[in-house]
């Protein structure tokens, strides 16, 4: 299993704290927000991470990362000269995943979630997580029927056919290259993940985990507060 971190994007939502630096780059109660994605895939047991940055701050990423020796893990950079969209990460990181599966978050997802067994046990297809949020239309929305299957998953509706949103982390074989080359940009301009996951869901091959624990994505002021706020707090109880 291989690891993409995706932490490029020019975050216009939190200017001006990122008039100067990264969102990824931000703290989050006592370190960079970034290094939760690192732990998230470093704790599930994944050794080699390749790290998807803007050009306009990649030396502060380096010199903040390095190698990865620090962090039991092996660093490869890339440059996304443009923020294309979430399956982009996919064909930039095509030769880096090769092979192997590949376990994506996204630079500003935090979970307080083990993800190791999901791993260890992926063996092809798909698979994506599920979490009840109170503001759904902020992300991509899946719809259940009665037994848990998916109806439909979409990208920031206007009306949410449901409270569960997916966060910012996918595990996929290494078919997600190639189906992220089918993906066409959107109203918006952009490549949308559905359009992806989509793809194996079609296919009969796409899982999805419902998890209850803490998920923050801490791309806006209240979202990064909160982030902010539970991690302190957590540090405190232990
Ligand atoms: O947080 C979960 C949500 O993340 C998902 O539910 C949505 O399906 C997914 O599209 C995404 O929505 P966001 O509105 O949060 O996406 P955003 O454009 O903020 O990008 C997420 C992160 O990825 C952010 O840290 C910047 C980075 N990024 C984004 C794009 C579009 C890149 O590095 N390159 C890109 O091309």
């Amino acid at each position: 299993m291989k690891g993409i971190i995706l932490a490029g994007g020019h975050a216009t939502r939190l200017r001006p704290l990122t008039k100067i630096t990264s969102k990824q780059l931000l703290p989050v109660y006592n370190k960079p927000m970034i290094y939760y994605p690192v732990a998230t895939l470093t704790q599930a047991g994944i050794k080699d991470i390749l790290i998807i940055i803007a050009p306009e701050y990649a030396g502060q990423f380096l010199n903040l990362l390095g190698t990865g020796r620090d962090f039991g893990t092996k660093f490869t950079y890339e440059i996304q000269e443009k923020p294309r969209g979430l399956p982009d990460a996919f064909i930039i990181g095509e030769h880096f995943i090769g092979n192997d599966d590949v376990t994506m978050i996204l630079g500003d997802n935090i979970f307080d979630y083990d993800f190791s067994e999901e791993i260890k046990n992926f063996t092809h297809g798909g698979l994506i997580f599920a979490k009840k949020v109170p503001d759904p239309a902020r992300y991509a929305v899946v719809e259940f029927d009665n037994q848990h299957n998916v109806l439909s998953i979409v990208e920031k509706p206007k009306n949410p056919r449901s409270d569960y949103a997916v966060p910012g982390i996918y595990i996929f074989d290494n078919r997600a290259s190639s189906f992220a080359r089918k993906v066409k940009p959107s109203a918006r301009g952009e490549l949308e993940i559905p359009d992806v996951y989509n793809q194996y869901l079609a296919l009969g091959e796409l899982k999805v985990n419902i998890i209850e624990s803490n998920w923050h994505d801490a791309g806006t002021f209240d979202s990064l507060l909160q982030a902010n706020n539970y991690w302190a707090k957590k540090s405190m109880r232990s």
